[in-house]
């Protein structure tokens, strides 16, 4: 145990020692048992109990407040693992070897840097772009570097000149075929056709697993630097991930304590079952796409308020309510208006969330003596009183991985346009991970929807409608 982040590790202990307390040791038979195709199962709308494929991947007890990755306890991971190590378990369905772990870290020093591609992003106006957005295009610009993957097994060119405007071709040699102002560019070779099998593709496999891992942190703090109005910074070959992603982030080499709650976020965020966009990320690969398209839809299904976006809400929701100054009138109006608390209720937990139980303590750490986080904290524990009270027991509402969490981020000086990013930082790790996996056993996802419209309508032409 690291001497300076003992403290972080013992609340984590403590943690865990809690949330077993309260729970059964053992898991439903009926959630671990092998699936035999075709397979029965109540489906809800959302498809809610649906069961989608099997996965050795990580397994959520929503009843009694599990998280396990590849067999092992979350809590025993953010005690005494690390981020990079949980990455590796994820993909590779065991602990490393000390010598396996040394090149897997090695692997992610290199692929952090990712000059092309911040390049390309620094000529868009990041500092006006959604920080989810910018991260999703920069996704695709690491897969056109890392892969060049359009070059061999793009589409057929249908056409052998490319046509333009005079304005927009330099002129430094006169034109051939002037009469319609096409100009005639080298011919490329034929494109091969495309494979079916891309297995071995560097597009679709471990090492862009490993580039995706290492690439989205540089991304986002990149993002962050240009929304700072500061230049994105190179990152550091000697940190760890999560140091490497402060640093990129802030400028400033983080503390042991600040690397430490940053690495423990980044475990609890790494994988969660067949949530959305983890589930938007296999459908995508389940096409014979690619990895990097899977992870660019992960991103963008990451961004709703109902999912990823909630991290960033909850901290605005609490700047609210501090300043209506009752909470338990806040709660009160907007449970009768029929709205939503964010950062409370889970499609899966009907428990307290295991990730919230880590992230609780973290938060009452962190915020001592932050004159701007204590007073939201405050708030924060009232609010989870009032709505637990309200709707804990009848409709099983409790605090998610969300709401503790921007608490965590803010007192590290994170803004929260960023929290939703970190989200995906820390999650490309699941998306891969059970991408690579899903594909080994393929087949593309196609679920139905229930026609319920009409039959037998009459075509009337636009003419003849009514209306202006
Ligand atoms: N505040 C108030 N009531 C709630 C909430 C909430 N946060 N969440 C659920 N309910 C109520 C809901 O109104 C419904 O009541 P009724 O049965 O009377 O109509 C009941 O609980 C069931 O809700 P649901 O919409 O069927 O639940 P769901 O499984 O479809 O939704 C959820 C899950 C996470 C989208 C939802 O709980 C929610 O909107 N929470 C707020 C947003 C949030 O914090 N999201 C982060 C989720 S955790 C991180 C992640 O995985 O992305």
């Amino acid at each position: 145990m690291h001497e300076k982040t003992q403290s972080i590790t013992k609340l984590i202990l403590k943690a865990a020692e809690r949330a077993r307390r309260e729970t059964s040791a053992e898991p439903e038979p009926d959630q671990i048992a092998r699936v035999r195709w075709p397979v029965a199962c109540t489906v809800g709308p959302g498809l809610e109990g649906a069961i989608a494929c099997e996965s050795k991947v990580g397994y959520v007890n929503g009843s009694k407040g599990w998280l396990v990755y590849r067999g092992y306890d979350v809590f025993d991971l953010c005690a005494h693992s690390t981020y990079e190590e949980v990455c590796y378990l994820l993909l590779h369905g065991e602990l490393p070897s000390p010598d396996e772990f040394k090149a897997f870290k090695e692997k992610l020093v290199d692929y952090r840097y990712l000059n092309q591609t911040l390049r390309l992003l620094m000529s868009f106006p990041l500092e006006e772009m959604n920080a989810m957005a910018a991260l999703r295009m920069g996704t695709n610009q690491m897969r056109q570097e890392f892969s060049y993957i359009d070059h061999r097994t793009g589409h057929p060119p249908k056409m052998d000149v490319i046509g333009s405007d005079e304005d927009s071709i330099p002129m430094e040699t006169q034109p051939k075929g002037e009469r319609r102002a096409i100009y005639e560019f080298k011919k490329r070779g034929r494109r091969k056709r495309m494979r079916m099998n891309r297995q071995l593709d560097d597009a679709a496999g471990l090492q862009a697993a490993y580039h995706l891992i290492a690439g989205l942190a540089t991304i986002a703090a990149a993002i962050s630097r240009v929304q700072q109005g500061k230049l994105p910074i190179d990152p550091d070959p000697g940190l760890s991930h999560a140091a490497n992603f402060l640093y990129m982030m802030t400028g400033r080499r983080p503390t042991p304590q600040e690397e430490r709650v940053m690495d423990v976020a980044l475990i609890l965020y790494a994988d969660h079952g067949m949530n959305a966009s983890t589930f938007a990320a296999l459908v995508v690969a389940s096409t014979l796409s690619d990895v990097y398209f899977s992870v660019g839809s992960g991103v963008a299904a990451l961004n709703g308020p109902l999912h990823g976006g909630a991290n960033q809400q909850v901290l605005y929701m609490l700047e609210e309510v501090l300043e209506h100054g009752d909470v338990k009138d806040w709660v009160g109006q907007t449970l009768s208006n029929g709205g939503r608390v964010m950062g409370f209720g889970h499609r899966v937990y009907k428990a307290y969330d295991p990730r919230a139980r880590v992230l609780a303590p973290l938060a009452a750490h962190l915020v001592r003596g932050n004159r701007e986080m204590e007073p939201l904290f405050k708030v924060a524990r009232q609010m989870e009183k009032e709505v637990v009270s309200r709707l804990g027991r009848d409709k099983k509402i409790f605090p998610n991985v969300d709401f503790y969490s921007g608490l965590v981020y803010g007192c590290l000086g994170i803004d929260p346009e960023m929290f939703t990013p970190i989200f995906a930082v820390s999650r490309v790790a699941g998306w891969t991970a059970r991408v690579l996996e899903y594909l080994q056993n393929n087949r593309i996802f196609r679920p139905r929807a229930r026609y319920i419209g009409e039959f037998g309508k009459r075509y009337v032409p636009l003419e003849d409608r009514a209306g202006g």
